[in-house]
């Protein structure tokens, strides 16, 4: 078993072919708010992961869920952001136009949490996933994604552009999303 990251919320473990996302505790929080928190979020983002995945976005096969732990499927491929193309950008846009028309939202849609394996595109780390339906809940997703394209990569216009025609072939009414991120987008400027 071999720790292959560490964040500020889970740990995650690497066994053979599976992974393991344990929740770890908040010395901060009472004990008992502490346990139903990560009881809570264990058991969503492995419902959201299973949920995208039989809706036919791609992302790990869960293997089993205990009260703070998730073992899922190793998706054993590059990060998106060490090897992103227009190309892999638009593929982007069709599995986040298909998450979207599914009616879930990523809540942290980064280039570190889409991963490139066997010529095709995983989602990862739903621990901010939730169900919504809405422009704005959308439109939030995609803004966070084109600011990492903004702040970690070259040519990124291309890439939102090449974006945008990946999402629009699969979630119907792309182009109202599209014109809220914009708006979005000018909030940000002038607040
Ligand atoms: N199923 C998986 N397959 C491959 N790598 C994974 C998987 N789950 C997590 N990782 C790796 O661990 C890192 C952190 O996991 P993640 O679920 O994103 O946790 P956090 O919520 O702390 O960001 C990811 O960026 C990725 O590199
Ligand atoms: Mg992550």
């Amino acid at each position: 078993m071999e720790i292959i990251a560490s964040g500020a919320e889970a740990v995650i473990a690497l066994y053979g072919n599976t992974i393991i996302k344990t929740r770890v505790n908040k010395r901060y929080r009472l004990k008992e708010i502490d346990e139903t928190l990560r009881r809570e979020r264990t058991r969503t983002e492995a419902r959201l992961i299973s949920e995208a995945r039989r809706c036919g976005v791609p992302t790990p096969i869960i293997k089993d869920v205990t009260d703070f732990e998730i073992k899922m499927e190793y998706i054993d491929g590059d990060p998106l952001k060490n090897v992103i193309t227009p190309e892999l950008s638009e593929q982007t846009g069709e599995i986040v136009g298909k998450l979207h028309s599914c009616g879930l939202v990523h809540g942290d849609l980064t280039t570190s949490n889409i991963i490139f394996m066997g010529g095709k595109l995983f989602l990862i780390d739903f621990g901010l996933a939730y169900i919504d339906r809405t422009l704005e809940a959308r439109g939030v997703d995609i803004h966070v994604l084109f600011q990492t394209f903004e702040s970690t990569h070259e040519g990124h216009e291309g890439l939102i552009e090449a974006f945008k025609k990946g999402y629009s072939r699969t979630l119907p009414g792309a182009e109202e999303v599209i014109k809220r991120v914009k708006e979005i987008e000018s909030r940000g400027r002038y607040a």
